[in-house]
């Protein structure tokens, strides 16, 4: 099995690697600190992966993407599961406040997920097979006043998720949109956690179970389909008045 994993050094894409690593899989990572790549390869190397190889990239860099990618498909010859994990939680009030700022954080969790998508369609299209597994949010259900500019980019990705998948359908690849909840990982460090709070290796798990099913959404944990199904039947006119 040849794995791609984008954002690797994140907590979720981490978790995840050694879930693959320990099905003895091939794994490209891609992320920006070196540093942190060198740990998770021999971290990896040690759970079994058969090999393990990076590219240090800016993933806000979209020039550099191609690269990238033709790196990550000459290293693994093919790629049978590409996993996007990168993103970053924006000061909400500072992107309000600020387009410059506002744009950044579109960029990195919107525009380079699609920039990075549009060349794996390339390589699964001349594959004809693959599986395209992107982590997007819960965020992206309804506009919510703490958080809509994150929302707003992660709501971008999944109605290109939506339309994406159909184009692929014909070329045997197959699109999964990853819509996590609230996780514990350096993203929230800063919040108070509670119930509805989970782990990055118990989202790592329904992520691995997912694309194993070839789901097309999949909610971690589930019962955040219910949560979000009810938060979208809540009347503007009442939504509009919550801080939630
Ligand atoms: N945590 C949650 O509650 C939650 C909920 C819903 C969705 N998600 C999504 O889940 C995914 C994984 O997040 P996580 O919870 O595992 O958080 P995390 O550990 O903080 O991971 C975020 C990762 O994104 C990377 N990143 C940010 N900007 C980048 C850039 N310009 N170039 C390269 N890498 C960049 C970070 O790299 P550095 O380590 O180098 O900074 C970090 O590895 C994200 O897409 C996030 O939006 C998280």
């Amino acid at each position: 099995m040849k794995i791609l994993i984008i954002g690797a050094t994140s907590a979720i894409a981490k978790a995840s690697a050694r879930l693959y690593a320990a099905r003895k899989a091939q794994l490209f990572l891609i992320a920006r600190n070196e540093e942190l790549l060198i740990e998770l390869k021999e971290d990896l190397m040690i759970r079994g992966a058969r090999s393990v190889a990076y590219y240090v990239l800016d993933l806000s860099n979209q020039k550099n993407h191609g690269e990238a990618l033709e790196q990550a498909r000459q290293s693994l010859e093919k790629i049978d599961i590409a996993l996007l994990c990168h993103g970053s939680l924006p000061d909400q009030e500072a992107c309000e406040n600020d387009y410059n700022r506002a744009k950044k954080e579109i960029n990195v969790n919107g525009l380079s997920i699609i920039s990075l998508c549009t060349e794996l369609s390339k390589v699964f299209k001349a594959q004809q097979s693959g599986v395209l597994a992107v982590i997007t949010s819960v965020a992206g259900d309804r506009g919510r006043q703490p958080n809509f500019i994150y929302g707003a980019a992660k709501s971008m990705v999944s109605t290109y998720l939506q339309g994406l998948r159909g184009k692929l359908l014909a070329h045997k690849v197959h699109v999964i949109d990853i819509k996590p909840g609230l996780v514990d990982s350096p993203m929230t460090s800063k919040f108070d956690k509670g119930l509805l709070w989970s782990t990055p290796e118990l989202v790592a798990n329904k992520i691995v179970r997912g694309i194993d099913r070839k789901n097309h959404t999949v909610y971690v944990p589930g019962y955040w389909r219910i949560i979000m199904a009810t938060v979208c039947l809540i009347p503007e006119f009442i939504f509009k008045r919550l801080k939630i």
